[in-house]
Order: C-alpha cells, then structure tokens, then sequence
C-alpha cells in the first residue's frame, strides 16, 4: 500500500522546471517518474501547474505542484493499493474535481500516476511493460525518429515541426535502430558537405536553414541511400506539420519556408504532391487543431494511402477521439499521457483507438527527461509505434536503449512488425 509521496523541482531537456514524484511503499520500497511538458500543446490538453512566480524560472517553477503532491494528494492517497491503478487515478480525478486537471495541477496527478505505477511493479518483482500490459505484452513499437525539427522545436527554415524516419524494412528493433542511426549519421554529413549547420533542435533532429520543407524530403531520401538503404522499402518517411502553429485566419501560412498562403484544399494538395513524391507513410496534425473538417477531408482522400494522425486535434483524450471515431476525422492518434493525466485515461485511449480499427503511436513530449517510462508503456500497450526523437540527445535515448533492453529481455518472444504494411506507398 501507499505510505507517503515526495516530489522534487528538477529541470528538463529545456532547462524548464519540471516535477519528479516518489511513491513510497509501506515497508519502505519507492520508485520515482518524471513528467515531461511540450512546446507545440494542445488547446484541450490537460493543464500542467506552473507557479506564475516571476521571480523564479521566469515564472515557470513547479513548487506549488510539488507541494500538492507532498500535501493534499499524499494524504489522499495513503493506504491505497499501489497496483490498483484504475483505483489510484480515479482517486486522484476526484481530488483533483476539474475536468481539465487544473485543480492539482496535470503535472502533478501523472507524476504521481507513473510513480505508483512503477513501484507496483516493482514490488510485484516485474518488469513495468509486464506489470502494465501482461505476459502478452511482446510487440516492440516501431520507432519513428525525428531527425530534422522545424517549427516551434526549433530556429529553422522549415514549417514541417518534424520530419521522421521509420525503417519499416527492418526485422528486429535492435535493426530498425541501426538503419535509423546509420541514415541520421548520413544525414549529418550531407549537410556537413554542403556547409550547413548540424546544430540540433530540441528532438535531437538537426535544424538546417534548408531551401523548404521540400528540400528536407529529398535530404532524408539523399541520406538513406548514402547509409546503404532503400527509400521507401527500408526507410519511410513520418511527418508532424503541427499545423496549428501556422494556422491563420481562414488557412495556413507557410511562412519559414517562403510556400506562402494556402487554404485547406491547398494545403491538402500540397501534402497530396508530397505522398506521390516521397515515401510519406504517415502525417499527424496535417491541419490545425480547430479544422476537423480538413482531417475529414485529408482522411477522406488520403487515409487509405497514409495514416491520418491526430496530435493536438486529440489531446489523448477520448471525448475527442469518440468525436473523431464518429466522424471519419482521422484513422490514428498520438498517445502522450501528459495530455490527459493519468495512466489509465491514457490507456483507455489506445484502447478505444483498437477498437475502432484505429493505429496508436506513443509519443515523447519536446520537454524530456531521462525517465524511460514511455518505452514500457508503448510495449505494455501493443500499440507498435512510438515517436522519441532522434537517436541523439540522452532524453530521447532513453526511451530508444530501454526499448533495445526489452527486446533483447524478451529474446525469441519478441516481435517487431512494420504498421504501415497495409498501406500502399
Ligand atoms: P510538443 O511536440 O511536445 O512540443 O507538443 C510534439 C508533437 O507535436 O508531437
Ligand atoms: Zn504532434
């Protein structure tokens, strides 16, 4: 049972404050998680507690969180089973008695959701993708990797926030790694060669002042057959255009990258012109998060072709994800816990993405820590995607190396699978 929580003020990837939580067992066992926060949010995320101090981290600091945790949630929580999750987050819903979680504070409710989670687990002598998703729990996500930040991530010419790498053609994740290094390595010395920075965005991915976005296509095309590597057969193509962030009245505003002014139809071509030119196997928040009827448009016209993921349309949040089910708005949504709080609401929203026939890709925030929890929580959940960046920068590796570990733990119980098999491209 829960005998008593503690949280510390520690830093993100960022150098943004940020809550790390402990849950302490009686008998004295504990285990600790870190909350990670975004850049590009959501509108309908759930809300993360920041002080407002500005005399302390530019009014960022998350110490009235830490106390909430310390105070009202710790006595809230004592003596709950630890490995009742479904219990432990209903408890602290109710404490928390607002529906977006700015009573505690969303930081505060997950930090405390994943700890106790962690120390069931450990206390069980388990594994947490066991302890989480069962002996079943034996499908390794395919990795989508970030390597060239655009938009808010980073200080580029490129509107796309991100464009990704999948090696759909590998058999293992251990290989899947490799290709994805390899080809992020070439990417590297492409732009060395053609004297552009290799500085890194906040995802790891490099952020060259490129021509446009769709000189950053051809680059990771360039790159995968300089590392060795079939476009399209062994390495897709992911993007995030997380097109809210240039969403204008009326349309979008392609401004870094000198595409200029398009409407919906515009934009939805643009993407068409891009799928019939690069192996483009899925696009998240190809439109802004108030235009559902651009995702019923793209999902209409392209959804066979690509997956048609929501991001902030979404916000893992299963009121809009029933929304989007209903009306043909997408055929996928990211997953990220810190939209919506805790470990269980996160897991009924993968849950009702299967039902529906939906895919699901776990997700890292742009704000990371080192805590790894996503990489259990992606096995746990079969949902057999998962987006942490690049395979550069400690916070995104964690996810990636704890992931290589569950593999090679799983040994020849392990499965990769290539999500997008069914999709022509
Ligand atoms: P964020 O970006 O963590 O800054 O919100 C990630 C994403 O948009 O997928
Ligand atoms: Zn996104």
């Amino acid at each position: 049972a829960i005998c008593n929580l503690d949280a510390l003020e520690i830093l993100d990837s960022r150098g943004e404050p940020t809550l790390q939580v402990r849950v302490i067992l009686e008998g004295g066992a504990s285990a600790v998680a870190a909350v990670p926060a975004g850049a590009s949010t959501g509108r309908h995320e759930a809300r993360e507690a920041r002080d407002a101090d500005p005399e302390r981290y530019r009014g960022r600091g998350v110490s009235r969180a830490a106390s909430a945790v310390r105070g009202r949630i710790a006595e809230g929580l004592r003596g709950l089973d630890a490995a009742d999750q479904k219990q432990i987050d209903g408890r602290l819903i109710a404490l928390d008695g607002t529906p977006d979680k700015s009573g505690l504070g969303a930081n505060a409710i997950l930090g405390v959701s994943m700890a106790a989670a962690r120390a069931a687990a450990q206390a069980s002598g388990r594994p947490l993708y066991v302890h989480l998703g069962g002996g079943d729990a034996t499908l390794l996500p395919m990795p989508c990797l970030n390597v060239l930040n655009g938009g808010r991530h980073a200080d580029s010419s490129l509107d796309v926030q991100e464009f990704m790498l999948v090696p759909v053609g590998m058999p293992t994740f251990a290989r899947a790694m490799r290709c994805a290094a390899e080809t992020y390595h070439a990417i590297r010395d492409l732009l060395h060669e053609r004297s552009l920075s290799t500085a890194v965005g906040d995802e790891g991915g490099f952020a060259p002042k490129l021509p446009d976005n769709e000189a950053a296509l051809d680059l990771i095309v360039a790159a995968t057959e300089r590392a060795g590597y079939r476009p399209g057969e062994d390495v897709a193509i992911a993007i995030d255009p997380a097109a809210t962030s240039f969403a204008v009245e009326g349309g979008y505003d392609l401004v870094r990258s000198g595409t200029g002014r398009l409407d919906r139809g515009g934009l939805l071509a643009l993407y068409g012109r891009w799928i019939e030119r690069w192996p483009i196997v899925s696009i998240e928040d190809g439109f802004g998060e108030d235009d559902w009827a651009g995702f019923v448009a793209q999902t209409a016209a392209q959804g066979k072709r690509i997956q048609v993921m929501g991001d902030d349309l979404l916000c893992t949040n299963t009121r809009l994800i029933e929304q989007a089910i209903a009306e043909d708005a997408c055929n996928a949504a990211l997953i990220k816990l810190n939209q919506i709080g805790t470990v269980t609401e996160t897991a009924a929203a993968v849950a009702m993405c299967r039902e529906a026939g939906w895919a699901s890709m776990v997700s890292h925030r742009s704000g990371e820590t080192t805590d790894a929890f996503i990489a259990d929580f992606a096995v746990a959940m079969g949902c057999g995607q998962i987006k942490s960046g690049a395979p550069c920068r400690g916070e995104r590796l964690a996810k990636y190396n704890r992931l290589l570990e569950i593999e090679a733990e799983l040994g020849p119980r392990a499965r990769f699978e290539n999500p997008f098999a069914h999709r022509r491209h």
